[in-house]
């Protein structure tokens, strides 16, 4: 069954380390049939969460900023994909503010409208000791406890300190397009994509001949 994929980047690096993951993620979905949208939380025109709480009775936030194409799109996609740069061992704020502002959704009324389900996780980091990505785990497993999400994966990538450190390791990039098909496609074999790559984005092949 395809998927209805919304991708959020958070990295104000261009085509840095963890857009790169995401496009792999995009492609390895889109070759198993999925839709995907890439929202750039970095060029979103949108404020933070101002708290109020108005938002869980009126079922959507009240600033009429980018934020109203988020929650467009919140109630149109099956899968959320949040990709950061770990910034302070946590998300980027481009990241973090998308994430506050999706504090609609935790209440009934607006969880409601919400069609995602399914949720992943994309973060890179300089530090090259796992252990790194700790605190961002806690905090992706709150967000899923409280907006009821299923999380299907994540792809956690350590010692990507450079801007393109990240060309360095195939890994990451084939470990980034299988989550993609298997959040897409549960049956898909990802075992081996070298076998899938014509199925593959042109511009994706280059990581995995
Ligand atoms: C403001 C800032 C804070 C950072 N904080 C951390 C950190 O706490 N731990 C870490 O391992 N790397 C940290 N880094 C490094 C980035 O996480 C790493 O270079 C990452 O791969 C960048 O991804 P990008 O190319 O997608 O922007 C930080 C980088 C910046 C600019």
């Amino acid at each position: 069954m395809s998927k209805r994929i919304l991708m959020i980047t958070g990295s104000p690096r261009a085509n840095g380390n963890s857009t790169k993951l995401a496009e792999a993620f995009a492609a390895g979905a889109m070759a198993a049939g999925s839709t995907v949208e890439i929202l750039d939380a970095c060029s979103l025109n949108m404020d933070g969460c101002h708290g109020d709480a108005s938002c869980h009775e009126r079922g959507c936030c009240g600033l009429k900023d980018d934020g109203v194409k988020l929650h467009e799109l919140m109630c149109s996609s099956d899968v959320l994909v949040l990709v950061t740069p770990i910034y302070w061992k946590s998300f980027s704020s481009q990241i973090k503010k998308v994430v506050d502002r999706l504090y609609p959704f935790a209440a009934p009324k607006p969880r409601a409208l919400c069609t995602v389900k399914e949720s992943c996780l994309i973060a890179t980091a300089g530090n090259p000791d796992p252990a790194v990505f700790g605190p961002i785990k806690e905090e992706f497993e709150l967000v899923n406890t409280l907006l009821k999400f299923e999380c299907k994966g994540m792809v956690l990538a350590p010692g990507l300190g450079g801007p393109d450190a990240v060309d360095e390791h195939p890994e990451y990039i084939k470990e980034a397009a299988r989550l993609g098909m298997r959040v897409s496609s549960p049956a898909v074999d990802t075992s081996n994509p070298l076998l899938e790559k014509n199925h593959y984005l042109e511009k994706m092949k280059s990581y995995w001949l």
